[in-house]
């Protein structure tokens, strides 16, 4: 079962530490999971990869999640997304990862 870490930076400089366990194979994004964990990861567009207001950093892992979607590469060259984030609502995460957001 893939365990996701988020840290959360907040504006005044505390983070908090989130773990959770993905049932394998799950199909959920990771923005799914983590309104079931009553953390809210953007979502001005309703999860269609329109915006970015989901983006995540992530910080270990990266090399086993999903590849990037379209919305992603696009926003990629659009250089409105670094080479180190995704977007939480465009991939299920299927392995161990870290990654932080800002609040
Ligand atoms: S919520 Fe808009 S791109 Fe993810």
């Amino acid at each position: 079962m893939p365990h996701i870490h988020i840290i959360i930076r907040h504006g005044d400089g505390s983070e908090q530490d989130l773990t959770l366990a993905v049932p394998q194979g799950t199909e959920r994004s990771l923005q799914d999971l983590a309104i079931e964990q009553h953390l809210k990861i953007g979502g001005a567009c309703g999860g269609l990869g329109l915006c970015t207001t989901c983006r995540v950093k992530v910080l270990a892992g990266g090399d086993k999640l999903p590849r990037l979607t379209r919305a992603e590469k696009d926003f990629r060259e659009r250089q409105l997304l670094e080479p180190d984030e995704r977007l939480a609502c465009q991939f299920s995460p299927d392995a161990d990862f870290t990654c932080s957001i800002e609040k």
